[in-house]
C-alpha cells in the first residue's frame, strides 16, 4: 500500500520527484525553453549522418540530410527513419517508394550541411549514380542501403518511415558523426 502512495506522488509532481548529479527533471513538453532543452537532450546520442535520396512523382532527384537512421529487422532486412512533416521532401517520401540511404563519410561534411538546407539545386554539382529504380546515389559515402517503403507511422510531427533493404554497398570509410549539434569526424 506504501509503495503505490510512493508512485502515485511521483506520478503526480514528475519533474521535481528526483534529483541526479545536481539536475532536476525537465517536462520536454513544458515551456518553449523545455522543448529547446529536450532538443539539445536528444542531440546527446551521438549518431552516423545519412543523407536520404529518392525520385519527385515527375522524377526529379530529392535528397535530405537525416540522422534518426536505424537499423530494424535482419530478416527480413528492415531499416527505419524518421522525416518531419514541415520538411519540403515529405510529400515526395510519403508517396514514393523507392529511396536510397546514402551514409556520409568523415569527408562529406559539406554535402550534410548542403542537404539540410531547403533549396532547390541540392544536387547541383554532386557527383551521383544510378540506383535501383533511378534513385541517386552520392559518389564516396561510406555504405548504401536502397530500399522499399514496406510501412509508414505517424509519429507527432514526424513519420516513421520502414524500409526493406533490397541492394547494399559496403564501401567502407570513416564515417561523418553528428553530436551535440555538430559534425565531426571519429576521434575528434
Ligand atoms: C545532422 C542533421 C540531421 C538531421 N536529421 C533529420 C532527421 O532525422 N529527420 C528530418 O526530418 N530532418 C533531419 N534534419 C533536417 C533536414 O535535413 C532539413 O530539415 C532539410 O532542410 C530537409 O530538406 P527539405 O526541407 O528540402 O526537405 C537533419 C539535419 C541535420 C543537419
Amino acid at each position: 500500500m506504501r509503495l503505490r502512495s510512493t508512485a502515485l506522488t511521483k506520478d503526480a509532481d514528475p519533474a521535481c520527484a528526483l534529483v541526479i548529479d545536481g539536475r532536476s527533471g525537465i517536462d520536454p513538453a513544458g515551456s518553449e525553453e523545455a522543448r529547446r532543452e529536450f532538443r539539445n537532450t536528444l542531440g546527446h546520442f551521438a549518431t552516423g549522418v545519412t543523407c536520404m535520396t529518392t525520385l519527385s512523382p515527375t522524377g526529379e532527384h530529392v535528397g535530405m540530410t537525416v540522422s534518426s537512421f536505424n537499423s530494424l529487422s535482419l530478416d527480413p532486412p528492415l531499416i527505419l527513419w524518421s522525416i518531419a512533416n514541415y520538411a519540403i521532401s515529405f510529400g515526395c517520401f510519403r508517396v514514393g517508394d523507392a529511396f536510397a540511404v546514402n551514409v556520409l563519410s568523415a569527408e562529406q561534411e559539406n554535402l550534410a550541411v548542403k542537404f539540410s538546407i531547403a533549396s532547390a539545386d541540392k544536387f547541383e554539382s554532386v557527383e551521383l549514380h544510378d540506383g535501383l529504380s533511378g534513385v541517386p546515389l552520392l559518389a564516396h559515402c561510406v555504405v548504401y542501403l536502397e530500399c522499399i517503403v514496406e510501412a509508414r507511422y505517424p509519429g507527432g510531427d514526424h513519420d516513421i518511415i520502414v524500409g526493406r533493404v533490397r541492394r547494399i554497398f559496403n564501401i567502407g570509410k570513416s564515417p561523418l558523426l553528428f553530436h551535440g549539434g555538430s559534425l565531426r569526424a571519429l576521434g575528434d
